[in-house]
């Protein structure tokens, strides 16, 4: 196989104020961890239903809960050289980093520097022992290195992404630098069928909890990674349309012909520079778990949200409060309009909850404008420039991060895509199922955001276009 050619291929990212709040971004990320005891005492429709398996969240099959810190990055335990490590969960890259001093590693003395679109990290590989998702690899290499910035609280990252965007699997240029799922799925060469991973996503009790809302919905939708099996109740996942993977990178693929569905109910037209060639209006994009939030080409997010009266667009944040300098362009938000989008793939549409396209920003991050007055943001933001440079990070797009992943419940099949298959192996493919519930995505945002009273019936029109 084709093995490798790509130095690294990174994009760990989130909304940058969030993280850059210094010591304001660690309370709050510790105090908004999920307790995991939660989970199952609520009855409701994502009730998961191994209620005895849950309880350490390392224990169940092949299954990982994940921690979900304040809706910019999700984080899980892994066990390296007997150590429990937190680290922060990427669907967007593939390299093993681990902070801090690893028991009972073996040190290779390969320096490396890894780098993501919001932050890096310098050190050597070394190998050890991991436990992770049910599985044991013996020699696991990983890079011992912090990562600056992330928004999770923790400086360590689990890259589940495919192997030849690995760095470290370049750098030994041999199955000693597997990454993790390449080991997971190595360990049985003779049947490719279970190499699939699957990711399960909620939302932040945060907002709920300040909203006074009684019966929050979405907040009881799970965290769950899972390696080979699908959570209980989500098989339909089976069935829905395989999406064939985009060139470069995997979980790259391409949304259906003006795949944006704005506000208005009416399809965006959408330009690709780096999809299908031949078909330029399918927008090529990246299903990053890394990523805190969506990033979509400019004219797409003025698109959605220029049509919000009252809506800005904001190109230096600190015009809202200095503290948040260090934010992208990005559009300011009445708090109490309700935004609808959804994306379309394979003909299926995929809506966002409103609580994902407008985000609390005072909540998240207890900041206000100058007024005193709280701020709301599109969850979509214009991608940055940086950020689709080919050469770079990659070829695509749009970034489809969190803000989108809570909606969706998403099955990646890696296929011949794994270290060592033969020709014989299927192609990787993506399934997604939405796990979208109008009436509760609505009466979520009537409840946060309206005090309770419907008001939407009365909101003002959408400007024209
Ligand atoms: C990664 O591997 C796949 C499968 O072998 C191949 O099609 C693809 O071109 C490779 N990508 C890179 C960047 O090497
Ligand atoms: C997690 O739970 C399982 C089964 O309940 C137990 O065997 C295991 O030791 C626990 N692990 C930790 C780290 O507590
Ligand atoms: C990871 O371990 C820490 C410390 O033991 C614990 O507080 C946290 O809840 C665990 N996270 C998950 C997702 O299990
Ligand atoms: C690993 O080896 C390199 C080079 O030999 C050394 O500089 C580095 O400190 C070692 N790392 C640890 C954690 O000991
Ligand atoms: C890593 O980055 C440091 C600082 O920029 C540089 O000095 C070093 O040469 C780099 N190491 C590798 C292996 O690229
Ligand atoms: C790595 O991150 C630090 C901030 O933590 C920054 O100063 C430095 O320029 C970054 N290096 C690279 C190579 O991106
Ligand atoms: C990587 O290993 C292969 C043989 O497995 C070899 O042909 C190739 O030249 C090596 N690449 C580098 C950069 O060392
Ligand atoms: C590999 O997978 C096949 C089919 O699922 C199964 O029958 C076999 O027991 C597995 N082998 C190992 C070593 O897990
Ligand atoms: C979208 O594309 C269609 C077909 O090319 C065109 O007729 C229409 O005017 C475009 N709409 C906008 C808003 O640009
Ligand atoms: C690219 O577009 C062509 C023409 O519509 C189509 O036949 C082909 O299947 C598309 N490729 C992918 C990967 O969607
Ligand atoms: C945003 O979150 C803050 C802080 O928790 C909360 O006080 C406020 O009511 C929320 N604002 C809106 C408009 O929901
Ligand atoms: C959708 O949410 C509503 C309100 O919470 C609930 O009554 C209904 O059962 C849910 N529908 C499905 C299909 O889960």
């Amino acid at each position: 196989m084709g093995y490798p050619t790509r130095r690294h291929h990174s994009l760990l990212t989130r909304l940058p104020a969030i993280l850059l709040l210094g010591a304001c971004a660690t309370s709050i990320s510790s105090a908004t961890k999920i307790p995991l005891n939660k989970l199952h005492s609520r009855g409701n429709r994502y009730q998961w239903k191994r209620d005895d398996d849950i309880g350490n969240g390392s224990e169940t099959l092949n299954t990982v809960l994940l921690s979900n810190v304040i809706d910019q990055s999700y984080t899980c335990n892994i066990t390296l050289g007997g150590k429990s490590v937190e680290v922060q969960l990427d669907t967007g890259s593939s390299n093993l980093v681990v902070p801090g001093e690893i028991p009972n590693s073996k040190n290779l003395s390969i320096p490396l520097n890894v780098t993501y679109a919001g932050g890096n990290g310098t050190g050597y590989i070394e190998t050890a022992e991991l436990e992770f998702a049910g599985y044991t690899i013996e020699n696991q290499a990983f890079l011992n290195a912090a990562v600056s910035q992330l928004s999770s609280g923790t400086s360590g990252i689990i890259g589940v992404s495919i192997g030849n965007a690995s760095s470290i699997r370049y750098a030994l240029n041999s199955s000693a630098g597997d990454t993790v799922l390449d080991s997971i799925f190595r360990q049985n060469s003779t049947d490719s069928t279970n190499n699939f991973i699957t990711l399960l996503l909620g939302h932040s009790p945060l907002e709920y909890s300040n909203s006074g809302s009684s019966q929050p919905f979405l907040e009881n939708q799970e965290n769950v990674f899972t390696i080979g099996e699908v959570v209980d109740g989500y098989e339909q996942i089976y069935s829905s349309p395989k999406l064939p993977i985009a060139l470069q990178t995997p979980y790259e693929t391409l949304l259906d012909a003006n795949g944006v569905i704005g506000p208005d109910g009416k399809a965006i037209n959408t330009t690709s520079l780096y999809g299908n060639s031949s078909q330029n209006d399918q927008l090529s994009v990246l299903l990053d778990s890394g990523t805190g939030v969506t990033l979509l080409p400019k004219d797409v997010v003025d698109s959605i949200y220029g049509r919000v009266p009252g809506a800005q667009r904001i190109v230096n944040a600190s015009d809202l409060n200095p503290e948040l300098a260090s934010l992208p362009t990005l559009w300011r938000l009445p708090c109490t309009y309700e935004v609808n989008v959804s994306f379309s793939f394979a003909g299926q549409q995929y809506p966002l909850s409103p609580l994902d396209t407008s985000l609390n920003l005072t909540g998240y991050v207890g900041i206000q404008d100058s007024q005193d007055q709280d701020i709301c943001i599109g969850g979509i933001i214009e991608i940055p420039p940086n950020f689709i440079n080919p050469t770079k990070l990659g070829a695509f797009d749009a970034i489809l991060g969190d803000s989108t992943l809570r909606n969706i419940y998403m099955l990646h099949y890696f296929g011949s895509f794994v270290d060592g298959s033969n020709s014989s192996t299927p192609e990787p493919y993506i399934q997604l199922l939405s796990t979208y519930n109008a009436t509760a995505a609505h009466l979520d945002f009537v409840n946060t955001r309206l005090g309770g009273v419907d008001s939407t019936g009365s909101q003002p029109s959408l400007l024209s276009n």
